[in-house]
């Protein structure tokens, strides 16, 4: 599982299928020739489609429930994602945490069931604004990852919540710290998130420990997210 990877988060868009498959077709086309590995995340109800059309790159489920089955209105079970052909999932993104209200005991026990079923697991992780100014991020973080288990499958993406869709991303120096200590904590790739762009992914390629980016708005221009996938080959350190 070497090399790094180029995550497209595309939260609750676009708003038609016909933009979903052609946003899709485009990343499909733009990645191809990439040496990395490539994930799109498209919301669940285009994700049949979406994967009939791709040949170059993964698709993955935005979220997954911790049950097979059953009474869980609303919710879609790892059994029925491995079923249509889905093998990548983000657990633990900070807008399901904070405007869902997911706890970290939910979101371990949907990490853990997750892997039992096979799937690439990317664990996101990250403090509010608040938790920084007050200095305790690193302990915001290490209690996102209490608990979790060694797995190969299991990825981490670092996205302090203040530099999610602000255009405020975090500095080089704030990244590196944070990653070097989610790597001496779990060992797992780590990834960054938060306004990731093509104008700052070149500098924030080269940090030491940032093994890709999880990109949110970027990753819905094909000619942007292709430009930031790039950006991790040319600018490895
Ligand atoms: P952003 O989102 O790139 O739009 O800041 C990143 C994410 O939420 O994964």
């Amino acid at each position: 599982m070497e090399g790094r990877l180029i995550a497209g988060n595309w939260k609750m868009n676009p708003r038609t299928l016909k933009e979903a498959i052609e946003l899709a077709r485009g990343v499909d086309e733009a990645l191809k020739d990439l040496p990395i590995e490539k994930v799109i995340f498209p919301p669940f109800v285009f994700l049949t489609e979406v994967l009939r059309i791709v040949g170059n790159i993964n698709i993955g489920a935005q979220n997954v429930f911790y049950e097979d089955s059953g009474a869980f209105t609303g919710e879609i079970s790892p059994a029925m994602l491995k079923d249509i052909g889905i093998n990548w999932v983000i657990i633990g993104h900070s807008e399901r945490r904070n405007i869902l209200k997911e706890d970290d005991e939910t979101i371990l026990k949907k990490v853990k069931r997750a892997l039992e079923w096979g799937f690439r697991v990317i664990l996101c992780v990250g403090e509010k604004l608040q938790d920084r100014e007050l200095n305790r991020h690193k302990d915001v973080v290490k209690r996102q990852l209490d608990g979790l288990p060694d797995h190969e499958n299991l990825i981490i993406a670092y996205e302090p919540v203040w530099a999610i869709g602000t255009g405020k991303n975090a500095t080089p120096e704030q990244i590196e710290e944070m990653h070097t200590l989610i790597k001496d904590l779990t060992g797992k790739k780590v990834l960054y998130g938060g306004s990731v762009n093509p104008e700052n992914s070149r500098e924030l390629s080269m940090v030491k420990n940032l093994d890709g980016f999880l990109v949110g708005g970027a990753s819905l221009k094909v000619e942007s997210f292709q430009q930031i996938a790039r950006s991790l080959l040319e600018f490895h350190p």
